[in-house]
C-alpha cells in the first residue's frame, strides 16, 4: 500500500479545470457565495480557450437580422442530428443572455461603428433556417477572442473569491457509495498529495485532441475527465466524432481561424479554382467544417493539392484589405508568418484539415449533471458530479460542431451548471467527510505508475497511439481502417502494462505528468475507435467510405463506451428529440428541424 501524506481542503464545489466552462462555472458558483475551489493543472490564462480565435456564436441581431431559432436550426443541422433538442434550445436561446453577461463582466468584443458587438460569418450560420445568406453571428474580440473571455472570467472569479490552485493535477475522482465527494491532486511544485472533498466535482478538463498526432489543441489537451470517469466506471459518450478544422497550417498544425473565411478569404487548389464552389454552391467556403474538410481532402486524393507533394491547400487572404487584416485578424496574420513563413497580405496560407475538437465526452444533461445511463433509464444522473465543456457532451453539438458554437458552450454550460449547483447543494450539509479507502485507491495507482519500470518509454507509446489514431480515425473512413486501427489500438493499450517512468521524484516530474496524462489519452483514443467501428453509418464527423448515407433509423443514437483496461464495451441512448418548449410556448416549429439532407 502506497504511503503519501496528504492535505485536506473542504468546499461546497471543486472545478477541475479553468478554461472558459471550468472559468464560467466557477465564477457562477462563486457568485452565489458556494465556497469554490478551482484546481488546474496550468495556470488558468495558459488553459486552451486562450487560443480560441474566432469567436462566439450567438444570435444578437447587431449585424443584420438574427433569431434563436435560426441559431437552433443551424446547430441542429450541423450536428447531423445527432444532438439533443433540448440542449440545442438551451444553447442557442441562452447564447445572447450569457455573451451580453461576458460583455458586462468586461470582455473587450471587437465594435461596431455604432458601439455593438462585431459579429463575423462562420461556417454553417445561416438565416432563414439555411433558406437565406450567411448570417453575422460570431463574436469576435479580433482574432483573441478566447484569450479575452479567460482573462475577463479569472479576473471575475478572483473578485468573487474563489480560490485556485494552480498546477495541481487531478489523478482520480473519489466515489464514496455511488456518489462523487472529491477529487485527489498532485502539487506539481513541491509534489504534495491534496484531497478535495466537496459536494460537488465539476469536470472542466476540455478535450483528447492531443489522442492524435496533428491537433490544433494545446499539448495539456489530453482528456483528463474522461480518463478518471473512465476508471470510475462510468461512460463516455460519442466518441467517434471528432472534428478536422479545414485550416490547420500546413506542417504545424497551428490554427488559423475560421474567421478568415468569414472576412471574405477563401480556399483554392493546385489549379488556382475555389474549388468549394462546386461542392457547397450556395455556402461555399462557409459550409460547415466537416464538409469542408471532406472536400479539402477529397482534391488532395484526385491530385489537386498543393506544394511539392501535392498535399495541401490555400487559404486566400491576400486580396483583404490590410487594414481589416491588421483590425480583424492580427493574431492569424503574425501565425501565417512564425508558423508558414507567410505574408498574409502577398501570399495564400498553406493549410491542411487538422484535429480541432471532441464532440463525444462525458455524457451529461444541459445542466451539466454527468449521466450514469442504463437501459431502462437512460437519463440517470451520478450524483455529485458535473462536466461542461469540450470535456463533456450535453449533447449540442451532435456529430459535428459548428464553429464558435464551443466558445458559447463553455459559457452558456458553464452557467448551466453553476445555477444547477445552487439549485440542488444543500448549503447547510456537512461536506463528506475524507473517504480513506477511496483516496487510497488512487494513491496506489498513482504510485503504480511513479514506479513502472517496463521496457517502453511513455513518449514512444504517445507516439504509436497518436499516429495510428491519425491514419485509423481520420477525415475519412473504412471497415477496414476501423478494424485495423482498432486492432493496433488494443495491443498499443496493452502495452500500458510495460511503461518505463525513469523520473521518480515528486516535483517538477514532467516524465511522471506525461505518463499520467497518457493514462488519460489512451482510454479516450481506445473508446473513439471501437465506437467509430461500430458505427456503420457517415455522420457529421464520422465519414464512412463503406457507409456514405447517414441512416437515421439504425444509427441517430448516441454511443456510450465503457472502458475495462483494454476492452471497451459499447452501448447506446436514445437523442433527445423533445425540445424545451413547445411551439405555442414560444418554442420552434419541430418541422423546421426535421431531419433531411444536409446540403450547404
Ligand atoms: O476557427 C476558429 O476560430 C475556431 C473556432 C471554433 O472552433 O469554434
Amino acid at each position: 500500500m502506497a504511503d503519501y501524506k496528504y492535505e485536506t481542503h473542504d468546499y461546497d464545489v471543486v472545478v477541475v479545470g479553468a478554461g472558459g466552462a471550468g472559468l464560467r462555472a466557477t465564477l457562477g458558483m462563486a457568485e452565489q457565495g458556494l465556497r469554490t475551489a478551482c484546481v488546474t493543472k496550468v495556470f488558468p490564462t495558459r488553459s486552451h480557450t486562450v487560443a480560441a480565435q474566432g469567436g462566439i456564436a450567438a444570435s444578437l441581431s447587431n449585424m443584420g437580422p438574427d433569431n434563436w431559432q435560426w441559431h437552433m436550426y443551424d446547430t441542429v443541422k450541423g450536428s447531423d442530428w445527432l444532438g439533443d433538442t433540448d440542449a440545442m434550445e438551451y444553447l442557442a436561446r441562452e447564447a445572447p443572455k450569457a455573451v451580453y453577461e461576458l460583455e458586462h463582466y468586461g470582455v473587450p468584443f471587437s465594435r461596431t461603428e455604432e458601439g455593438k458587438i462585431y459579429q463575423r460569418p462562420f461556417g454553417g450560420h445561416t438565416t432563414e433556417f439555411g433558406e437565406g445568406p450567411p448570417v453575422q453571428r460570431t463574436c469576435a474580440a479580433a482574432d483573441r477572442t478566447g484569450h479575452a473571455i479567460l482573462h475577463t472570467l479569472y479576473g471575475q472569479s478572483l473578485k468573487e473569491k474563489a480560490e485556485f490552485f494552480i498546477e495541481y493535477f487531478a489523478l482520480d475522482l473519489i466515489i464514496t457509495d455511488g456518489k462523487c465527494t472529491g477529487v485527489v491532486c498532485w502539487k506539481l511544485d513541491d509534489g504534495t498529495i491534496h484531497v478535495f472533498n466537496a459536494k460537488m466535482v465539476v469536470l472542466a478538463t476540455g478535450g483528447y485532441g492531443r489522442a492524435y498526432f496533428s491537433a490544433t489543441s494545446a499539448h495539456t489537451c489530453t482528456g483528463d475527465g474522461g480518463g478518471m470517469v473512465a476508471r470510475a466506471g462510468l461512460p463516455l459518450q460519442d466518441m467517434e466524432f471528432v472534428q478536422f478544422h479545414p485550416t490547420g497550417i500546413y506542417g504545424s498544425g497551428c490554427l488559423i481561424t475560421e474567421g478568415a473565411r468569414g472576412e471574405g478569404g477563401y480556399l483554392t487548389n493546385s489549379e488556382g479554382e475555389r474549388f468549394m464552389e462546386r461542392y457547397a454552391p450556395t455556402y461555399k467556403d462557409l459550409a460547415s467544417r466537416d464538409v469542408v474538410s471532406r472536400c479539402i481532402t477529397l482534391e488532395i486524393r484526385e491530385g489537386r493539392g498543393v506544394g511539392e507533394h501535392k498535399d495541401h491547400m490555400f487559404l486566400n487572404l491576400q486580396h483583404l484589405p490590410p487594414e481589416s487584416l491588421h483590425e480583424r485578424l492580427p493574431g492569424i496574420s503574425e501565425s501565417a508568418k512564425i508558423f508558414a513563413g507567410v505574408d498574409v497580405t502577398r501570399e495564400p496560407i498553406p493549410i491542411l484539415p487538422t484535429v480541432h475538437y471532441n464532440m463525444g465526452g462525458i455524457p451529461t444533461n444541459y445542466w451539466g449533471e454527468v449521466l450514469n445511463p442504463t437501459e431502462e433509464t437512460p437519463d440517470a444522473v451520478f450524483p455529485g458530479l458535473m462536466a461542461v465543456g469540450e470535456a463533456g457532451c450535453a449533447s449540442v453539438h451532435g456529430a459535428n460542431r459548428l464553429g464558435s458554437n464551443s466558445l458559447i458552450d463553455l459559457v452558456v454550460f458553464g452557467r448551466a451548471a453553476a445555477i444547477r449547483a445552487g439549485e440542488v447543494i444543500d448549503r447547510v450539509a456537512p461536506i463528506p467527510p475524507t473517504n480513506v479507502a477511496g483516496v487510497q485507491k488512487a494513491l496506489d495507482r498513482f504510485d503504480r505508475i511513479r514506479n513502472a519500470n517496463g521496457s517502453t518509454s511513455t513518449a514512444e507509446l504517445r507516439l504509436e497511439m497518436q499516429k495510428t489514431m491519425q491514419a485509423d480515425a481520420a477525415v475519412f473512413r473504412t471497415d477496414a481502417t476501423l478494424a485495423e486501427g482498432m486492432e493496433k489500438m488494443k495491443v498499443i493499450a496493452a502495452k500500458m502494462n510495460d511503461l518505463k517512468v525513469t523520473d521518480r521524484s515528486l516535483i517538477w516530474n514532467s516524465d511522471l505528468m506525461e505518463t499520467l496524462e497518457l493514462t488519460n489519452l489512451m482510454p479516450n483514443a481506445l473508446a473513439t475507435i471501437v465506437a467509430a467501428e461500430a458505427r456503420k453509418e457517415s455522420r457529421g464527423a464520422h465519414a464512412h467510405e463503406d457507409w456514405p448515407e447517414r441512416d437515421d433509423a439504425n444509427w441517430r443514437k448516441h454511443s456510450l463506451a465503457w472502458i475495462e483496461g483494454n476492452d471497451v464495451k459499447l452501448a447506446y441512448r436514445p437523442v433527445h428529440l423533445d425540445p424545451l418548449t413547445t411551439q405555442e410556448e414560444g418554442g420552434i416549429d419541430l418541422k423546421k428541424i426535421a431531419p433531411k439532407a444536409r446540403v450547404y
